[in-house]
């Protein structure tokens, strides 16, 4: 036990966002924001996460799932009231809890860890982290004494003409003595332009009880960003991905144009990989080294080895080996394993089919349920017939077998290894080793056809 918690708040209705989903579940860099936050605290070795959940629960808690504990808002009277939902969980329990909002995801971990050091080290009862802002319209101020300590946070909504002048803003995230913190919340009220009961207000409180509160002002303003608006959202998910492309840069991944490359926050890139705009790599993406990827390329879910080219593709939930070549204009669908120094050619879609070390699949084909060897060529134009209406069937292709352009493989069928069928086969049958199946009418020549046909 580390005697360290967490209150998430995320029961508002997020009216400005104007959507059918919870706000916390909508995604900046391909994660919704609440697992951001999540991911942020749990670094810093939280005991329990307390989620205060209100409207759409039931979206947030199906995502959530177990990994934290939930406290319910039925009605939002406030972000103060929301904290006292959480009371419960903190009957056995002190020690320090950070109160952080559902809907600010750009924090970091170390500053996290910094506004808790900071807190321990002053002997706080409370610190808000602040920041000062160019234009705060919608924040609340942080209101200073002439020597620079903190008095106390004044909503917009009721705040003076003064008091809108000041830049420094709440960003809306705390640590508490948590005892304390619950004990202040029985004496705030909701005597305020906005009748709620206000979470800021129990900083002012803890000051009159004689207890020690910090605000702790940071300089990287877009941590505190606050997600009210979809214009928001866009804001923040910029500048959560030029930090993502940042991080790739400096550990040696080369960004033609990191405005126009857009990067999950758990890809992994090697070094030495250069990235075309117009690509977007998205969930659990493992990117070699020495790839190029791009432009205009989406790989999602897929573990990508090293040396690998991607142009102009798309590539899901596959594997691609060393040194493999995929596009232009190729669609790698879910379930492919692909080996090494394979080539995957232009205009070649692919779903849940094996290709084996230095095969080719260079044109215009399409490759469903096939097991395909080491060192096969397949010829253009040829589609692997896998589906009858009702089932899918699987095609085999053995080692260094040719298989012409233009075939139609229909599954379930076998071409064993170093079989080849000529070009504009269809194929029904097993082709034996070293056999040539030419599955296709003679051509018969009519003469002087076409000047008797006047
Ligand atoms: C709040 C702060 C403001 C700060 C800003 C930073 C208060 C009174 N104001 O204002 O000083 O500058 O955040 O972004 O705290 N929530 C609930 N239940 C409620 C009300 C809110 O769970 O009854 C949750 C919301 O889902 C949201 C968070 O609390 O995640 C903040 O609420 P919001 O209404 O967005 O507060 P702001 O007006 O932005
Ligand atoms: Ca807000």
């Amino acid at each position: 036990m580390n005697n360290l918690s967490a209150i998430i708040l995320a029961a508002g209705e997020g009216k400005r966002m104007k959507s059918k989903n919870s706000k916390v579940l909508h995604k900046i860099s391909d994660k919704p924001m609440i697992e951001v936050i999540y991911k942020a605290l749990i670094s810093e070795n939280i005991d329990d996460i307390i989620l205060v959940v209100g409207h759409k629960k039931e979206q947030v808690q199906e995502y959530m799932g177990s990994r934290v504990s939930y406290a319910i808002q039925e009605e939002q009277l406030g972000t103060g009231h929301a904290v006292m939902q959480a009371e419960k969980h903190f009957k056995d329990r002190d020690g320090q809890v950070f109160v952080l909002c559902g809907d600010t995801p750009l924090i970091t971990q170390e500053t996290l860890k910094k506004c808790y050091e900071y807190h321990l080290k002053n002997g706080y009862s409370a610190t808000v982290i602040t920041a000062d802002i160019h234009n705060p319209t919608g924040y609340g101020r942080v209101i200073r004494d002439g020597n620079g300590n903190f008095l106390k946070i004044v909503e917009q909504k009721d705040a003076t003409e003064q008091e809108k002048s000041v830049k420094e803003i709440n960003s809306g995230m705390y640590c508490f003595d948590s005892k304390k913190l619950f004990d202040a919340l029985k004496k705030i009220n909701n005597n305020n332009n906005q009748g709620e009961y206000y979470l800021t207000d129990t900083l002012e409180a803890l000051l009159k009880d004689g207890f020690r509160v910090g605000a702790l002002k940071i300089e990287d303003n877009t941590e505190i960003m606050g997600i009210n608006s979809r214009q928001q959202l866009a804001e923040a998910q910029n500048v959560m991905n030029k930090r993502i492309c940042n991080k790739h840069m400096a550990n040696g991944v080369t960004i033609i144009d990191p405005n126009n490359t857009y990067i999950s926050l758990d890809a992994i890139i090697g070094m030495d990989t250069i990235i075309y705009p117009g690509t977007i790599i998205e969930g659990n993406t493992v990117i070699g080294e020495d790839c190029v990827i791009g432009p205009d390329t989406t790989i999602t879910d897929s573990n990508i080895l090293n040396g690998v080219v991607i142009k102009n593709s798309i590539v899901v939930e596959s594997q691609v080996g060393n040194d493999t070549k995929i596009g232009p204009f190729a669609h790698v669908r879910p379930g492919n394993t692909i080996g090494n120094n394979v080539k995957v050619g232009d205009f070649i879609d692919m779903k849940k089919s094996k290709i084996g070390d230095g095969t080719k699949v260079p044109h215009l084909s399409y490759v469903g349920d096939a097991e395909i060897g080491a060192n096969v060529n397949i010829g253009g134009g040829t589609i692997f017939v896998n589906y009858d209406g009702v089932n899918k069937f699987k095609t085999t292709v053995g080692d260094n077998a040719f298989v012409g352009s233009n075939n139609s493989l229909i599954a379930p069928v076998e071409i064993k290894q170093n079989g080849y069928t000529a070009a504009g086969s269809t194929i029904t049958e097993e082709v034996p080793e070293y056999a040539l199946a030419i599955a296709r009418c003679r051509q018969s020549n009519i003469e002087d056809w076409v000047k008797n046909r006047k």
